[in-house]
This record gives C-alpha cells, structure tokens and sequence, in this order.
C-alpha cells in the first residue's frame, strides 16, 4: 500500500519524506490557504517546491468548475512538472475532464467521493486515482471503511485500474483497516502516519535493554 501525506506544509512533507516511507502529497485548496499560499504564482511555485522534495505523485486541484476551464486550468497544472496528478471534484463536468485527461495520459484524481456509484463513474471515466473521503464519512455516522470494501469489490469485479486512494484518513487505525480492506494508498496528515510507529511496550522494551546495557557496562 503506498503512502501519500495530505498537506502543502514543506516542512511536515520534508519530514514524511525522510521517514522513507513517502510515496507522494496530496493537497487541496484548503490545505493551500491554510499554509498562506495565495495567487496564482505562488500556487504554481508550491506545486513545483513540493515535486521537488518528493520522487512520486503530487496531486493539484484544480479550482475550475466548468469542462473547458478544467482542462484549460488542469493542463496548466500538468505542464508544471512529470509527477503532477490532475484533482477533479466528482461532479459532471469534472468526469468529462476525467475522461479528457485519462484520453491524454495525464494523471487524475477524482475527489470528493462519497459513495460506491461515484467510484464507479471515475473508474469508467478512466481516472488514475479515486478518493474516498473516508473520515468524512465516520464524522457523519456513516461507515467509511465500509465503502473503501464496496470500492474494492466493484473495482476487483471488474479489473479496473483506477488506484482507490483513501483520503481524510485521520488516524492510525484507518491506516491499519485501510491496509487489511486492500486500499491501493492511503493520504493523512503526519500524525497518523507517525502514530503506526507507537507501542508502549517498544518504549519500556527499549528502555531496559539500554538500561541493561547500561548496568552491564558499568561493571
Ligand atoms: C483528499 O485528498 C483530501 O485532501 C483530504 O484527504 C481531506 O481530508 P479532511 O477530511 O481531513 O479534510
């Protein structure tokens, strides 16, 4: 299962990236305004300083909401460099531009994808990568993993390629239960990914062997 960090904070994608275990960045306006980044220049230079500290796909989405704006504003995204995935909102338009970008061979990622039927529109329409926002699900009693399953089902019945990239991912344990269901990737913020490294029994295990060694040395 691959890796992929939900943010547009250089810092915490330099982090992720470190740990080794990084295989690409997913952002989303929200995630741009919340580390400042504004303007269209500045947008396109984050995109690039972003590919630049990671080796895999870094999905940009797009703000268009119409066809012919998606493709115009989509293309530009995709000229900025080779790992630039295409994110689409999951509403018409956006899997006309789906289909558009797949036809081209320029990666997608369908987002805001809430239920089985949109997965299987953005399979259909050829997308690289559909997101199901699992989180969000949970946060209205619905269950999330419980879809990632249905996904799954549907995607294996039929062979389709499209990646389930399971998003709003916000602990350890949607990592664990994504991993176990057969997500292709999972994308949360650092703290969930550093969380799968916590054991308590680590800690107190390490903390003997060293005091041992300790001991031992001393005498
Ligand atoms: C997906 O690509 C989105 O950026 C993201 O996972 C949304 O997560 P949130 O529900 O924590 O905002």
């Amino acid at each position: 299962m691959k890796f992929f960090i939900d943010t547009a904070n250089l810092a915490q994608i330099k982090e992720a990236h470190e740990l080794g275990v990084l295989d690409g960045v997913t952002t989303n306006p929200s995630l741009m305004a919340k580390e400042g980044i504004t303007g269209q220049e500045n947008i396109l230079n984050h995109y690039k300083a972003i590919c630049e500290i990671t080796d895999g796909d870094v999905s940009a989405e797009v703000i268009a909401t119409t066809f012919n704006e998606m493709v115009a504003e989509g293309e530009a995204l995709a000229a900025l460099h080779p790992q630039i995935v295409v994110k689409l909102p999951m509403i018409k338009d956006g899997v006309k531009a789906a289909k558009y970008f797949s036809e081209k061979g320029i990666k997608t990622n369908v987002t805001l994808v809430f239920s089985a039927g949109q997965a299987l529109l953005a399979a259909k329409a050829g997308a690289t990568y559909v997101s199901p926002f699992i989180g969000r699900l949970d946060d209205v009693s619905t269950d999330g993993l419980r879809l990632i399953e249905e996904i799954r089902e549907i995607y294996d019945n039929y062979g389709y390629e499209t990646e389930i990239l399971a998003a709003s991912v916000r602990h350890a344990m949607h990592i664990v239960n994504c991993a176990k269901i057969g997500a292709d990737v999972i994308t949360g913020p650092l703290s969930a990914i550093e969380a799968l490294l916590k054991h308590p029994l680590t800690d107190n295990g390490l903390a003997q062997f060293l005091a041992d060694h300790a001991n031992a040395a001393s005498k």
